[in-house]
C-alpha cells in the first residue's frame, strides 16, 4: 500500500499523537507521519517525535513569517494530511484555504454542540445525558467542518470533568485511525 504523508500538530500532551504514531506501523493503515508540527516548545507529545525519529519543527506563531515557513515545510515534505490533535492555535484563513480538505481536527464533544473550550465543564453544566468526540474537517468556522466520524458514550450520574475527559480520550483513539480509514477508503479527498 503506497501510503499518504502526513503531518501531526499539536500543542501538549501528544495522547493521539501517539497513537496515530503506533496506528501508522500497522502496512494497511493509510498515514505515515512524516513530521510533527508544535507551537509550543514544552509539548509532551514532542517526546514521542523524537522517540520515533520523526522530524519535528517548533513554530513560533508570534513571528509574522511563521505561515509561510510552515507552508514551505509542508510543501518541501509533500503532506498530504495534516492532522490537528490537541493543536490549540487557530490557522489563518490563507492556510485552510491552501491545504483544502486536507485538515482534520479531532474535538471533544459531539459537535456541532460545545464548539470551543472548557467542554466537559459545559456538558456537565448543560445535563446532557451523552457526550463523545468528532473528527471533522477544517473550515473557516471554529469546529464547523463537515464531520468524518463521531463516537458517543452515556454519561454515568457521578461522572465529573475528569472522569469524562479520560472516557472521551479513550474513545478519541479509537475515533481519530478510524476517521483516517474513513478518508482513504471512502470519502478519497
Ligand atoms: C484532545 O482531547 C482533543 O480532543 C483536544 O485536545 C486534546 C488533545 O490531547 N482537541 P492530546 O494532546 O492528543 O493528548
Amino acid at each position: 500500500m503506497v501510503k499518504k504523508n502526513a503531518c501531526i500538530f499539536i500543542s501538549g500532551t501528544g495522547s493521539n499523537l501517539k497513537n496515530l504514531i503506533l496506528q501508522s506501523r500497522n502496512y494497511n493503515f493509510p498515514i505515515n507521519i512524516k513530521i510533527v508540527i508544535s507551537n509550543n516548545k514544552n509539548a509532551f507529545g514532542l517526546i514521542y517525535a523524537k522517540k520515533n525519529s520523526i522530524r519535528h519543527f517548533l513554530i513560533n506563531t508570534k513571528n509574522d513569517k511563521y505561515i509561510y515557513q510552515l507552508t514551505n515545510i509542508l510543501i518541501n515534505e509533500k503532506i498530504e494530511l495534516i492532522c490537528l490533535a490537541g493543536y490549540m492555535k487557530i490557522l489563518p484563513k490563507k492556510f485552510l484555504d491552501l491545504f483544502r480538505k486536507k485538515i482534520i481536527n479531532i474535538h471533544p464533544s459531539l459537535l456541532p454542540k460545545f464548539k470551543g473550550l472548557n467542554t466537559y465543564k459545559r456538558v456537565l453544566e448543560n445535563k446532557e445525558k451523552k457526550t463523545g468526540c468528532t473528527v471533522h474537517f477544517v473550515n473557516k468556522n471554529l469546529d464547523s467542518g463537515n464531520i468524518v466520524c463521531q463516537k458517543t458514550f452515556y454519561i454515568a450520574p457521578n461522572d465529573d470533568e475528569f472522569t469524562l475527559k479520560t472516557k472521551t480520550q479513550r474513545l478519541e483513539q479509537v475515533v481519530f485511525p478510524e476517521a483516517i480509514i474513513k478518508i482513504y477508503r471512502y470519502i478519497r479527498i
